[in-house]
């Protein structure tokens, strides 16, 4: 779909529907898509009961029609595979295609994303169905991606499961002594004499609800699960791919990603994927820098390679717990945003908006009234007419960074499957309180796995890094003693990859950040303790680790309680680089005045000096250099540019010192 010699211009429409529609309003839907520019529709999302009506019936007349007149209509097809719910005879005929939930109670027929990831009707009949819309369809050139499903996701805890669970854990582990040691099951007298004694962790055996989370009085055989289970959704999606790639090895292969969705280890799906797509719903009182946060985690799971913005609403969600509107411009600027980080599409949910069932108050390029006399048909538009005046300018844009966040779906998921040490620990916002400073000052950050490379930033940040995977020590010390620096945070440095504990806190981390920590005390939310740093106090929240130093220099103390005096933030130099040790969770203000100094030292700058609330980044490609500036305020607000450069909307040309005016939720592009 992107980075394709035929796309000249960021893709711009979205989810198009028509089989829920009598024809004759097709005819309408390609007269309004002419009236708002869309170039693109993604089709065949949820089709399954129509292409395959029975089990030896394939249907395609409809979808021939659809794809006819998309092409007709020089619309750009992104086909989807329609797998994403299966039709209602396959789940009467074969149930082992239905899920069951963490109750181990099997649903019935009903709702989406809804069949067992190891059932073989599925894994028979969703490749199957792929391969025969790649046949039918390979003629076609304005397919521009395969959509394999539709937002992969969820768990399953019926037998089909429990039985591959066995399975994957044998190839794992081979001997049941191995899996009794990686699990500590010695505790509870919990010894397994066979693969076949293993059950799934969940409310019936090891998992316990606490408020917000589920957790697990074996936190290993949970973990272990939650890899199987993104695994074997991954296997269906390859499944499908291999369908479709052996037909059509030469259109691309996506599926629509969530973001930051806890479930699927993304960083493992990417590798599969041929690029990036994902959707972006972001709640009414998300921040500007949550928002940015996903994106960049998209860009960053594939190396920094632009991504396809496949959904996102014009206007409301209707899934949401208040379906605010998006005001007047936000539309415009979200999807500037998402630009901005690397996206090459502006894709939307949906193109007309259904009149059933519970989507029927999603917002909708149409809307139920049926015409383009509508706030949101005119703001679509008029994006759409701005996009085809962008072109190709800023396509395949790359993002350079000297910083980078870490960020593991196994550390997230471990780090909160432990009761202990407190319920408040979150990894999600913890990482999100890191990413904002770097936001907030204009400062690019690349979200990086525990895979990548480290040598190209300046500095690496790992914030509750609980889980050391295996290896991960050691590039750091590689890393540091060349000179990086790199900044991590208490509860970090705890376990192996199975969730043990390794030892004395913070395991194999202890020496690169020259300290031991040898307590942790969580505080309640109506408690907090204090430290100073650089003469200023600043809460100590959440959780406290009490540390000693050996080789590091404590850099503030809390001021509090039995531990005041013990170090709360520590500083170690390690071979030419040095570490940094954040014992606790602060607020804004301290991680200001912290990172501030650091930048400082290690010469990191921001992008441009402006003010906070107009976001700011830079893709550079083969044109030139592109600076994004997103006024996220309701406010008009003034700058003083500091180069030189070309604002590719209005065609104006700046110089050094001229002044900028951001008129609230303004986008510029500026070309140097
Ligand atoms: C998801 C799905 C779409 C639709 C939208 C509504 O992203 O992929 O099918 O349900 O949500 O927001
Ligand atoms: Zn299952």
């Amino acid at each position: 779909m992107i980075e394709q010699d035929r796309i000249k211009k960021i893709l711009f429409g979205g989810d198009y529907n028509p089989e829920q529609w009598p024809e004759e309003v097709w005819e309408e839907d390609m007269r309004l898509f002419k009236l708002a520019h869309v170039d693109t529709v993604t089709i065949n999302v949820f089709s399954w009961a129509m292409l395959q009506p029975s089990e030896e019936v394939y249907d395609f007349s409809k979808l021939d029609k659809i794809m006819e007149m998309a092409k007709k209509n020089y619309l750009n097809v992104c086909l989807a595979t329609s797998t994403g719910a299966h039709p209602a005879w396959m789940a009467r005929k074969y149930p082992d295609i239905l899920r069951a939930d963490a109750q181990g109670i099997k649903r019935q027929f009903g709702s989406r994303h809804n069949s067992c990831p190891n059932s073989k009707t599925y894994r028979c009949y969703a490749p199957k169905l792929a391969a025969k819309i790649a046949e039918r369809y390979k003629g076609y050139d304005n397919i521009v991606a395969w959509h394999i499903s539709n937002e992969f996701g969820g768990e399953c805890h019926c037998d089909n499961c429990q039985r591959a669970f066995r399975v994957w854990l044998k190839e794992r582990y081979g001997t049941i002594e191995k899996l009794n040691v990686a699990w500590n099951m010695a505790f509870w007298g919990h010894t397994l004499y066979d693969f076949e004694d293993v059950v799934l962790p969940d409310l019936r055996s090891e998992e316990f609800l606490r408020p917000g989370r589920t957790c697990s009085s074996f936190q290993g055989i949970s973990l272990d699960y939650k890899r199987f289970n993104s695994e074997s959704l991954l296997e269906c999606f390859r499944l499908e791919r291999e369908a479709v790639r052996a037909i059509t090895p030469n259109i691309p292969i996506t599926t629509n990603l969530m973001g930051t969705y806890k479930p699927l280890d993304y960083q493992k799906w990417a590798k599969e994927m041929d690029f990036i797509s994902w959707n972006n719903y972001p709640e009414y009182d998300a921040i500007a820098s949550q928002v940015a946060f996903s994106h960049d985690l998209m860009r960053g799971i594939k190396q920094g390679k632009p991504f396809a913005l496949m959904e996102q609403t014009p206007s409301v969600s209707n899934w949401h717990p208040y379906c605010a509107l998006k005001r007047p411009g936000v539309m415009r600027l979200y999807s500037y945003q998402a630009v901005a980080h690397g996206a090459d599409t502006i894709l939307f949910f949906q193109m007309r908006r259904s009149k059933g069932a519970c989507e029927k108050y999603h917002g909708a390029l149409i809307d139920h009234c049926g015409h383009e006399h509508t706030r949101v048909f005119k703001e679509m538009s008029e994006l759409g007419k701005e996009l085809d005046h962008l072109g190709s300018a800023v396509l395949g844009g790359y993002t350079q960074s000297e910083v980078a966040i870490v960020f593991d779906w196994d550390n997230w998921w471990a780090s909160e499957l432990s009761a202990g040490p407190s319920q408040n620990i979150n990894y999600l916002k913890e990482v999100q309180t890191y990413y904002h400073y770097f936001h907030s000052h204009h400062i690019p950050v690349d979200i990086i796995g525990v895979d990548d490379d480290l040598s190209q930033y300046k500095i690496v940040i790992a914030p509750l890094l609980y889980m050391c995977k295996e290896g991960f020590d050691q590039k750091l010390r590689d890393y540091i003693k060349n000179g990086g620096s790199f900044v991590t945070t208490y509860f970090s440095g705890y376990v192996d990859d199975h969730d043990l504990v390794v030892g004395a806190y913070p395991g194999h981390l202890k020496d690169l950040l020259g300290i031991w920590v040898e307590e942790i005390d969580a505080l309640p939310p109506e408690t907090s303790n204090y430290f100073d740093y650089k003469g200023q106090i600043y809460p100590a929240m959440i959780a406290c680790d009490l540390l000693h130093t050996k080789t590091a220099e404590a850099l503030s103390t809390y001021k509090q309680d039995f531990y005041a005096g013990m170090p709360a933030v520590t500083k170690n130099q390690y071979g030419d680089g040095q570490t940094y040790y954040i014992a606790t969770r602060s607020n804004d203000a301290f991680y200001e005045a912290f990172f501030d100094d650091l930048t400082k030292q290690l010469g990191i700058f921001p992008i441009i000096s402006i003010p906070r609330e107009i976001e700011t980044t830079i893709r550079q490609n083969k044109n030139g250099n592109f600076l994004f500036l997103l006024n996220h305020s309701r406010e008009t607000l003034k700058c003083e540019i500091d180069r030189e450069g070309k604002e590719l909307f209005t065609n104006q040309s700046y110089q050094k010192g001229d002044t900028l005016t951001f008129l609230p939720y303004d986008v510029k592009i500026i070309k140097f």
